[in-house]
């Protein structure tokens, strides 16, 4: 195992008050919440909580806002999350913030990004946080890439623990960065270029195959470098993906090479869509993957919300061996990146 974590079972939490920090950063299509997929992954702890006696703060981003963004507030989250536990939110203040009550023990801040100190990690920040709760929990596997007050700043104030399914994700990712069954391929899309580049390269010590499309395969010059390095040296081999012309999706024949290349894989990872897939028109190198993928024998694994979306829409997602919430979280975990959001909870 990568990690020693300590469980959110592990203390009393009876009477006490519990800050969960949850993934909340959801995809959106035409102004509505498109996937569950994040929100279901921390319920299990939620309720876990609530049974056992506490009172749980729930917090969590959405998107990247710049500054209070109407559109980023989390009041669609909310009323998913209320509908569930069958309640009527209640707008409210918890000390400086922001905040929703769903029940007698059950309260949700608003979206902490609207702050900046929350991806400053700031300290006063973090001891504001803390203020509200005497006992942390982060079940947010798919931002514990993150160094944020949420993340990383809180641990140091008050006893911080790991939820459920958090402690799942690095169970089952570990398996795979100790011993995957070889050949190993990597596929990786999507736009977050700043994330997603560096990880090209690193994937290049670890993977058989790394096959590079969406939005990242626009940015040539660099993975081009990144080719070239591998030409001198190492054996793992980078396929980039041809764009279609606008740039908005990869060509239909990168992605049947993309193909090609998987079926000689046992184990496949993949995160982020080929192409701009929030219109139709550039869903098409996608879904070709999708489809072609989900035929292979090999153990496959898929992250990050958008391509979970994506797949969930066309009927996919079963027959992928395990869904990881993590985008970029999960692509760093098993790059062999130490996550600082968990090593703050070991
Ligand atoms: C994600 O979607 O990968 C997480 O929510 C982290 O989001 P970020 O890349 O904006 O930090």
């Amino acid at each position: 195992m990568q990690y020693k974590l300590k469980s959110v079972k592990s203390p009393r939490v009876k009477g006490k008050t519990v800050l969960l920090r949850a993934d909340l950063d959801v995809p959106f299509k035409n102004g509505k919440v498109e996937d569950e997929t994040r929100l279901n992954a921390w319920f299990e702890t939620l309720d876990y909580l609530v049974r056992s006696g506490a009172k749980v703060i729930i917090a969590g981003h959405l998107g990247r806002p710049n500054g209070q963004e109407e559109e980023l507030s989390l009041k669609p989250i909310v009323n998913i999350i209320a509908k569930r536990i069958n309640s009527k939110p209640i707008q409210t203040t918890l000390n400086d913030f922001k905040a929703w009550k769903l029940a007698e023990n059950v309260f949700i801040l608003e979206n902490l990004r609207f702050f900046s100190q929350e991806e400053e990690n700031n300290e006063e920040f973090s001891k504001k946080l803390v203020g509200l709760a005497d006992i942390y929990v982060n079940d947010a596997f798919a931002s514990s890439h993150r160094a944020h007050a949420s993340i990383v700043g809180v641990t140091k104030f008050i006893p911080s623990f790991a939820g459920l399914h958090l402690l799942k994700e690095v169970e089952v990712l570990s398996k795979i960065l100790e011993n995957p069954k070889r050949p190993l391929c990597v596929i990786i899309g999507g736009a977050k270029i700043e994330t997603k580049l560096p990880l090209v390269s690193k994937m290049h010590n670890f993977a058989d195959f790394v096959l590079v499309g969406g939005e990242i395969a626009e940015n040539t010059k660099v993975l081009l470098r990144v080719q070239h390095e591998k030409l001198s040296g190492k054996r793992s081999m980078l396929l980039v993906a041809d764009l279609t012309e606008g740039g908005k999706d990869i060509t239909q024949k990168s992605a049947e090479n993309f193909l090609q290349v998987a079926q000689h894989a046992d184990t496949i990872i993949w995160n982020g869509p080929m192409g701009l897939i929030e219109e139709k028109e550039f869903e098409k190198a996608t879904a070709i993957l999708a489809e072609g993928l989900v035929s292979l024998k090999a153990y496959k694994i898929v992250g990050g919300g958008d391509t979970i979306a994506f797949l969930k829409r066309h009927n996919l997602i079963e027959k992928f061996d395990f869904a990881s919430t993590g985008g970029g979280a999960m692509l760093e975990f098993l790059a062999g990146i130490k996550l600082p959001g968990l090593l703050v909870l070991e």
